[in-house]
């Protein structure tokens, strides 16, 4: 038996909505930090990029269900749906901190968004996520039919790329984290391409 079988029967007594009520906790969690010091003297700032930093790594794990499924057998592709509408949530809440609690105009929301070529790709990013989040459900796949569906929801791929490419302009200086959350987020989209080219030539 490998490994994955009883790691499997473990997740399958997990409910999907687990994901939403720790995502959920975690951000009233933080909010509630900066609230009462806990987030050190730039509390607005720290929050920002407290939301920014998970929704990017729940990203990540969103697009490595598949090739963690293809590659140990380990399934999580019961928890992809809330894995990907929690880093929606998160990116809409660091939005939101950034735009009410630090901009606080939104004339300069908007500047901000046109001056700053990193905030620039980064609501580039957000706007991608819009449609993934408002399709994700039953009704949407029916109405839309599975194959459109899909085809809207490689979307996560260049919107992950630009979160990433956001993080990698917006730090001073050599930073190794946003290299390696850009990397890993190619070499995912690397991957996927491979595999459709193979799957096609199969076909
Ligand atoms: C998919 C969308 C997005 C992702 C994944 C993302 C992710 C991140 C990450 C990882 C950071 C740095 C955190 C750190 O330093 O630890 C960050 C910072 C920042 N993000 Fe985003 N972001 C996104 C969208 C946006 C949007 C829509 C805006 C505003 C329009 C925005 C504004 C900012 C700003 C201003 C900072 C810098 C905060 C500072 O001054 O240090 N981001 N973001």
């Amino acid at each position: 038996m490998s490994l994955s079988q009883p790691i499997n029967t473990v997740l399958r007594k997990i409910p999907a909505w687990t994901i939403y009520i720790v995502c959920a906790a975690w951000t009233v969690w933080m909010f509630y930090l900066g609230l009462t010091g806990g987030l050190g003297v730039e509390p607005i700032n720290a929050l920002e990029r407290e939301y920014g930093e998970l929704a990017l790594k729940l990203m990540v794990v969103g697009l490595l269900v598949t090739p963690l499924r293809n590659w140990t057998g380990v399934n999580l592709l019961r928890f992809r749906r809330a894995i990907g509408l929690s880093a929606f949530f998160l990116v809409l809440a660091h939005f939101l901190v950034w735009a009410v609690l630090d901009v606080q105009s939104l004339g300069r929301v908007w500047t901000e968004i046109v001056k700053r070529p990193y905030v620039t790709v980064g609501m580039l990013a957000f706007v991608l996520l819009i449609p993934l989040a408002l399709t994700s459900n039953d009704l949407s796949i029916r109405k839309l039919g599975a194959a459109t569906w899909r085809k809207l929801h490689k979307l996560t791929y260049p919107a992950a790329v630009l979160g990433a490419v956001h993080y990698l302009w917006l730090v001073k200086g050599f930073q190794i984290e946003p290299l390696i959350y850009l990397g890993v987020i190619i070499g995912l989209v690397a991957l996927r391409v491979k595999w459709k080219q193979r799957s096609r030539a199969m076909a």
